[in-house]
């Protein structure tokens, strides 16, 4: 419990440095208890700079986060962590690997694109915003 506390912290502290995701702490912990989640973490020394959290729903994983600190962009980690993923997935059968990004996310949609994920479809408004205006989800698959 002691483990799961300071990871979720560690989560918090890198969430505030990249500005993407608004769980609690306790949130957090929460997902990291369940016995159907893959998390994947990466460190630079002992600092926790990426991760990927991921949830096994039936026969597909659902990705919940994937965060990568902004000193650590484009070094290929996020690929790697989504490999990783990959690999433990086929390895449980898992028949695909499902996501939502928001439409305005470039960077996102690029790489799960490389990746090898398609887009499914669209889910309008979606996402909030800063203004009153909400933002379009897509719907994106990967086969395992
Ligand atoms: C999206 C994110 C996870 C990418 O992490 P990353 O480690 O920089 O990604 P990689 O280095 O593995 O990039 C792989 C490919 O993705 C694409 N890509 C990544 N960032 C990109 C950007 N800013 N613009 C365009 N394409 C981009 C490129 O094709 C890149 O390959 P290349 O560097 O050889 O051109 C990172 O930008 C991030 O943490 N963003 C904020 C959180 C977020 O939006 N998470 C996704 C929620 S669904």
């Amino acid at each position: 419990m002691v483990e799961i506390k300071a990871l979720a912290h560690s989560i918090v502290l890198l969430e505030r440095a990249v500005g993407s995701c608004h769980w609690t702490q306790a949130q957090i912990e929460q997902t990291l208890s369940s016995s159907s989640v893959f998390f994947y973490p990466f460190y630079d020394q002992t600092v926790l700079v990426a991760y990927l959290l991921a949830q096994q729903m039936v026969d597909d994983v659902e990705i919940l986060q994937l965060s990568v600190h902004p000193q650590y962009l484009r070094q290929g980690i996020a690929t790697k962590l989504l490999n990783q993923l990959l690999q433990d997935a086929k390895k449980k059968k898992t028949a695909r690997i499902l996501l939502e990004v928001r439409v305005s996310n470039i960077a996102a949609c690029a790489l799960y694109q490389k990746v090898g994920f398609e887009i499914d479809g669209r889910r309008k408004n979606y996402y909030p915003t800063n203004t009153v205006l909400r933002e379009d989800a897509l719907l994106m698959s990967l086969t395992c």
